[in-house]
């Protein structure tokens, strides 16, 4: 994919920052990542390859097949391990950097090809205490690094040299630092959230009965790549009518209906970044009275949500706030009945509300970063990016519910920066309120 000077310089400084960060910790550290494999989709076809975000937030670094090395202490920072450079296989499969493109492209201080790494590992880990590395992701891996170390143990033996006797997960320190976004990160993920909203207010232009889900999700996919992202950061979801009920609707194969709502989710991913967004819309460009109501309920809780984010706020109080607002419309609706309190207490929004109010976002759609620290919920920072995105969902056969709001499934989803003083909201440009909703949708349709 196309990447920016912008693009590396933020690199750049995430991976100084790590090194940095690397650096305070007791004892010699080390880290160690390797790329995820990359998967055949059927016969000879394969799936676009996807590195993972912790190699691409460090180093930029995309094709499969290669190991990342960063040893703070040592004179050789950072080593890669590389696939090598190969004119017969770069016809087919394109650009390789080799070892070369690795040291004056990518930052590495020394590379090798990736055949290299057995012979290589146990020398470079000698003398380190910790190596930071994520154990059961890749059983091929795991195995080759445990080789390596049983290599360097009997080599460390002879020398008198430590080999790592501590592992710890790169979630302690690396994700703890992709949790704060940096300014050069943000310029990218607010490019990914203008093309997100172009891609949002297209799809509601189009929309008709008899318009299929699918030519939603083709006209979002379309409007992503058009404007420079690299696509979906996660398979979008369009679900007309009683399908905005499964959650995690993507075969988006139905034709819409006069009448229905339709719920969207679709994030453009940008640079490796992606946002996340969620809007509802009546098919025919207007809420009916059940609708309307229904929107309503959910538009408050993302509001009230949204206003409470700020730094020092519990993340856990982010899905009380959604609850009890949720909770309080639908008893007024009368969709459940009881003291506010103990309905909250029983959590009995759940069998309508089933998922959490928020997740952290960035590089991966569901980011990476502790929710948790020392038992308690983690309190919200500037340069913290989250979603908020309270949603309602009612199966359409549900004989507890007045009929009425019967096979309705309604969710509002923004991507919410925390900053010094409160929050923005990078996705409000795209339309929200009831009159602005109804305002666009069909707009480009002939009547
Ligand atoms: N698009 C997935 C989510 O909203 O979490
Ligand atoms: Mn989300
Ligand atoms: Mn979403």
């Amino acid at each position: 994919m196309p990447r920016s000077e912008q693009f590396f310089q933020s690199i750049q400084r995430n991976l100084k920052k790590f090194i940095d960060n690397l650096e305070k910790e007791e004892g010699t550290q080390a880290a160690l990542f390797f790329s995820p494999k990359h998967h055949i989709r059927n016969g000879d076809a394969e799936y676009p390859y996807r590195q993972s975000s912790d190699i691409l937030y460090l180093t930029g670094w995309e094709e499969a097949g290669m190991a990342l090395l960063i040893r703070p202490n040592a004179k050789k920072k950072v080593v890669m391990f590389v696939p090598p450079k190969d004119p017969k296989m770069e016809i087919w499969t394109g650009f390789r950097a080799g070892v070369e493109g690795a040291k004056e492209d990518f930052g590495a201080d020394d590379a090798f090809v990736f055949s290299e790494l057995t012979t290589q590992l146990p020398t470079l880990l000698m003398g380190v205490d910790v190596l930071h590395y994520r154990f059961a992701e890749n059983a091929d891996m795991d195995q080759l690094l445990l080789s390596s170390i049983a290599k360097g143990r009997k080599v460390g033996k002879g020398n008198g040299m430590s080999i790592p006797e501590r592992f710890c997960d790169p979630s302690l320190i690396l994700h703890r630092q992709r949790l704060i976004k940096s300014d050069a990160e943000l310029k990218i993920i607010r490019t990914a959230a203008e093309i997100t909203s172009k891609a949002h207010q297209e799809a509601m232009k189009m929309t008709a009965a008899g318009v299929f889900e699918y030519q939603l999700e083709a006209k979002i996919a379309y409007v992503f790549r058009d404007q420079g992202g690299n696509g979906p950061g996660y398979t979008t979801i369009v679900g007309g009518g009683a399908n905005a009920v499964i959650l995690h609707y993507i075969l988006n194969d139905s034709p819409l209906q006069d009448g229905d709502l339709v719920c969207v989710d679709a994030g453009c991913e940008f640079e490796y970044y992606t946002a996340d967004v969620t809007r509802t819309w009546p098919v025919n460009g207007k809420f009916s009275p059940a609708q309307r109501e229904l929107y309503a309920a959910v538009l408050k809780a993302e509001e009230l949500v949204v206003e409470s984010v700020k730094p020092g706020v519990k993340f856990s109080e982010l899905q009380n706030i959604a609850a009890r607002s949720l909770t309080e419309s639908m008893v007024e609706l009368g969709i459940m009945e009881g003291d506010i309190d103990e309905l909250l207490a029983g959590k009995k929004y759940r069998k309508f509300y089933m998922h959490g109010v928020s997740h952290w976002l960035g590089m991966d759609v569901h980011d990476v970063g502790p929710y948790v620290s020392q038992k308690d919920s983690i309190p919200l920072e500037a340069g913290m990016l989250l979603t908020v995105e309270p949603g309602l969902y009612f199966a359409k056969d549900d004989q507890s519910i007045p009929e009425k709001y019967r096979g309705i499934g309604i969710r509002i989803e923004d991507d919410i920066l925390v900053t010094k003083d409160g929050s923005e909201n990078l996705t409000g440009m795209i339309p929200r309120s009831i009159e602005d909703i109804e305002a666009i949708v069909g707009q480009n349709v002939c009547s």
